[in-house]
């Protein structure tokens, strides 16, 4: 293992974790989930074995994008605590060896942010310019990203009698990124959070940041606040969203250059899984791998599962999408947008443990790294009778006692009802699972210890061997760090593969159990063959002789 390289890049094996603050832990029992709650909850997440946090917008806001409609960059909603608040769960996550990140919100403001309050005061306002206006609406205009809610991206300001920008939400108008004000004002609030101890940032809704306007080269921005971000502190990310084709991803790494994003998720690929999960079939996920492109040395995929906002179908085309729907989605209730998912992945799955931690198992074992959404660890499901994306977004479940041990303010005083029914705390939480070697929480620690263990899920290169079978995937990931193969049947039936070791990878290799006990060995002609259970998921550390690790 180069274990200077490792700890250079923290970010190529780290496993992230996102949580939204005012749904995650209540501490002075108003209802809200707080910093001081997540204070007494980072050593939990450390024992879970998470490295870095990511939280989502916790900026004063008047609430209408869940956070997402900031009304000071530098601020605190109050209802959340203070900065002094905020520091302490950032020192308590460093003693733990915890690395911090937030959202980054600069394609939009909240219409009630002072600087939109200005500029829609009058036209020669200074603050004019900080936001996109246009005498006309212009014939090209895009779809707004929210269609059920809103019929366009421009809106007609009465007092000033112009249109102003906005891709999301009516409410979230656009900053101007062409001008060099605003992107001074970015830098400033980048430079703010860093110095207070963040570790980078999840920058959101990066496709946008263009506003179709040729002035904005979205790629030259990024260029810029990467090399700041890198000026002022060497190690800290910018984690991208950014759903769109690979090659299009590809460029906003900065390409061989590697010198704007990061890091970004992995959309195309967590599509794919769904299709693959609803056929029953790996081919369409091992697609999207071998396209998948090869990153250089500092950027990295982030797989994810699920995230806050509706499972994304937009990638797939209108055939396969429906079939992911009605695998998984069969009422329309459970859809949002005509494209995406408004529910989390245990749900989905029946409740069924062994397919759930299949999907669990895949995804750390994938190539990239890890970013699990809060809840996941313990199988927490959906609440429907919440609006659009409110579904997935219900308080944390820390036992079976009263409002989940989120909070002990009245139920009717949550900031979101706790998921009721059979996915409710009495079945699903935190405190019950600890103490349960085989609840899915100890599957997940142990997944993350394996994880950690095998530094070449995120430093080394991706082989996918053929199976022989449809329904299973078999990747191998290999490099200085080490060897690995890893088995995945999505089948309920059980299958019989074989298949060779990739070049590397033999002969005669032994193969290492890493998720359960047992040996597997490799013929002289270094075929491998494994009787698979439904959804079976296996883990094989290939030894040379010469590995110095444990297993
Ligand atoms: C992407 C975020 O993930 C989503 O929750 C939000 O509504 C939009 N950006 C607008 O900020």
């Amino acid at each position: 293992m180069r274990l200077t390289d490792t700890g250079d890049l923290w970010w190529k094996t780290a496993v992230v974790y996102c949580l939204d603050l005012e749904t995650f832990m209540d501490f002075n029992d108003d209802g809200v989930g707080d910093f001081e709650g997540l204070a007494h909850r980072v050593d939990y997440l450390a024992e879970l074995g998470v490295t870095c946090l990511w939280l989502m917008p916790f900026y004063p806001t008047p609430g209408r994008d869940d956070g997402y409609d900031i009304i000071d960059f530098y601020g605190v909603d109050p209802r959340l605590g203070h900065h002094g608040d905020l520091v302490e769960v950032l020192r308590t996550a460093k003693d733990r060896g915890m690395r911090v990140i937030a959202d980054l919100v600069v394609n939009h403001t909240s219409d009630q942010h002072p600087w939109f309050k200005q500029a829609r005061s009058s036209r020669t306002n200074p603050y004019r310019d900080f936001y996109v206006w246009r005498d006309e609406i212009p014939k090209d205009a895009p779809t707004n990203v929210f269609p059920d809610q809103e019929d366009g991206v421009w809106q007609y300001d009465e007092k000033t009698e112009q249109y102003y920008l906005h891709n999301f939400y009516r409410h979230q108008p656009d900053l101007n990124l062409a001008n060099p004000k605003v992107r001074d004002e970015i830098a400033k609030v980048m430079g703010f959070w860093m110095e207070l101890g963040l570790s980078g940032f999840r920058v959101d809704a990066v496709p946008f940041l263009d506003q179709s306007d040729p002035n904005v080269d979205v790629h030259e921005l990024l260029r810029s606040l990467r090399k700041y971000l890198t000026r002022r502190t060497g190690d800290a990310v910018l984690l991208g969203e950014v759903n769109l084709p690979y090659a299009e991803q590809y460029a906003y790494f900065g390409g061989e250059a590697a010198d704007e994003l990061t890091m970004q998720f992995d959309f195309v690929g967590m599509q794919r899984l769904y299709l693959s999960l609803a056929r029953q079939d790996a081919r369409p996920l091992a697609e999207a791998l071998r396209e998948r492109p090869v990153l250089a040395q500092e950027n990295q995929w982030a797989n994810f599962v699920r995230n806050h906002d509706e499972l994304t179908l937009d990638k797939l085309s209108d055939a396969e999408r429906q079939e992911v729907f009605e695998a998984f989605a069969p009422d329309e209730g459970m859809r949002v947008f005509d494209r995406g998912i408004r529910r989390r992945l245990p749900p989905m799955l029946a409740g069924d443990p062994r397919h759930v931690r299949m999907v669990y198992s895949l995804l750390f074992s994938l190539p990239g790294t890890p970013v699990i959404f809060y809840g996941e660890e313990i199988g927490m499901g959906e609440n429907l009778d919440q609006a659009g994306r409110l579904a997935v977004r219900t308080p944390m479940q820390w036992n079976s006692g009263a409002n989940g041990g989120f909070s002990r303010a009245r139920a009717r005083r949550l900031v979101a009802p706790v998921t009721p029914d059979g996915f409710g705390p009495a079945h699903v939480n935190a405190a019950d699972q600890r103490t349960d070697p085989d609840s899915l929480l100890a599957f997940f620690e142990k997944l993350i210890r394996r994880y950690r263990a095998s530094a070449e899920i995120g430093w080394g290169e991706l082989t996918l061997i053929d199976s022989g079978v449809d329904a299973v995937l078999v990747h191998a990931v290999q490099g200085a760090e080490g060897r690995m193969i890893a088995v995945h049947n999505f089948s309920s039936d059980p299958q019989e593969v074989e298949f060779a070791l990739p070049d590397g990878m033999g002969p005669s290799s032994e193969l290492v159990e890493l998720l359960r006990d047992g040996d597997v060995v490799a013929d002289d002609r270094g075929r491998v063959a494994l009787a698979l259970d439904a959804f079976d998921h296996r883990w094989l550390r290939v030894h040379d002789g010469d590995d110095k690790r444990l297993s």
